[in-house]
């Protein structure tokens, strides 16, 4: 049997990809509220809010609001998503950790989701990059649809390895391999985490997994046999990109929590925090939370349980 790693980070990013997909506008103060609540609960890594137009995604528009009033703890990264310079300059100003460039192996996707080619969109981030390093902030890159893309089906693995090899070139700290369609399964995830580790150091990569098949938390599995040790989970389950028609939430941070926790993997992340930062959001959404640990360990505990540890 392989050998897992002792310890994981878990990039928590409900306040972003959980929420930039909700319909109804959630106020700026439930989001502070999420975010601090999360910051509690000991992520060392929170991706907050985006700073993309407001014109495509509408309920990222208060991001600035949210930076602004967030409580930070020191040594947390608070990420924020940077297409463009506009972005950045946007994210410099509202005082994030972490800029995140974000593209896609498949073209079609990169079209759809940010309105230029692969091509482009890298010369888009060069000044990004070059500006995050100037200033002394973290570069993360994010690939999207590198299993599989809505638009486009199948995509290659040199064509993922190409943008981790461009992306890399960018000098960036740590690269997501995204499956923003949740179409993944764990063989092809280890294929591919393999591909993209022949690239860039395999400490660097992160596995961000959405869960619309039900795969997710396998897939976390496999990348874990193969030495992924980074994993991006959104509490509750929440999200959706709101660019790939019919993807649903990233995979649960509970039950992500769940797992590492019985494979004895250390995290530094308090579970019972995040159950009830789960059910916040999931009440301030007026439905139920996506996780099904989550979900079982409110039942199993109640509300007051979680909830009364938290608001401290
Ligand atoms: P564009 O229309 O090609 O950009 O959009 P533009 O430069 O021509 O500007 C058009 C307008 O947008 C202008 O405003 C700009 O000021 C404004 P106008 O003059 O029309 O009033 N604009 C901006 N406003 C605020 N912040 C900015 C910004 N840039 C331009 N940074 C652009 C290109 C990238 C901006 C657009 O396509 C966009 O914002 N896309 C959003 C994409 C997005 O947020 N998708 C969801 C996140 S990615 C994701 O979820 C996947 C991930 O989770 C991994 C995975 O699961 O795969 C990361
Ligand atoms: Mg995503």
């Amino acid at each position: 049997m392989n050998t897992l790693p002792s310890h994981v980070k878990i990039v928590e990013v409900g306040p972003r990809d959980g929420l930039q997909n909700e319909k109804e506008a959630v106020s700026a103060a439930v989001k502070i509220e999420l975010v601090d609540r999360l910051t509690r609960a000991g992520f060392v890594n929170i991706e907050a809010a985006s700073f993309v137009s407001p014109k495509w995604v509408p309920q990222m528009a208060t991001s600035t609001e949210v930076m602004a009033q967030i409580t930070r703890k020191p040594g947390t990264i608070y990420s924020v998503l940077t297409p463009n310079m506009q972005g950045f300059e946007a994210a410099l100003a509202a005082g994030a950790d972490e800029v995140v460039i974000f593209g896609s192996a498949s073209e079609a996707f990169s079209q759809k989701n940010i309105n230029c080619s692969i091509a482009e969109s890298i010369a888009r981030f060069e000044p990004v990059a070059q500006a995050a390093k100037e200033h002394g902030l973290r570069l993360r890159a994010s690939i999207s649809c590198a299993f599989g893309c809505p638009y486009q089906g199948d995509v290659p693995l040199d064509a993922v390895a190409d943008v981790v090899t461009r992306m890399a070139a960018l000098g960036v700290d740590e690269i997501d391999i995204a499956d923003t369609i949740g179409v993944a399964t764990a063989r092809q995830t280890q294929a591919v985490m393999l591909r993209a580790a022949r690239e860039f150091p395999l400490s660097g990569l992160s596995g961000h997994f959405h869960d619309t098949y039900g795969q997710a938390l396998a897939n976390i599995y496999a990348s874990l046999e193969v030495g992924v040790a980074i994993f991006h989970a959104s509490v509750a389950g929440l999200g959706g990109c709101p660019y790939a028609k019919g993807a649903t939430g990233n995979v649960a941070t509970e039950d992500v929590l769940y797992l590492l926790q019985g494979l004895g993997i250390a995290t530094g992340v308090d579970l019972a925090q995040v159950v009830a930062a789960g059910q916040f959001i999931s009440q301030q959404l007026g439905r139920k939370g996506n996780s099904r640990a989550g979900n079982a360990l409110a039942a199993k505990y109640g509300t007051a349980w979680a909830g009364e540890k938290n608001t401290a």
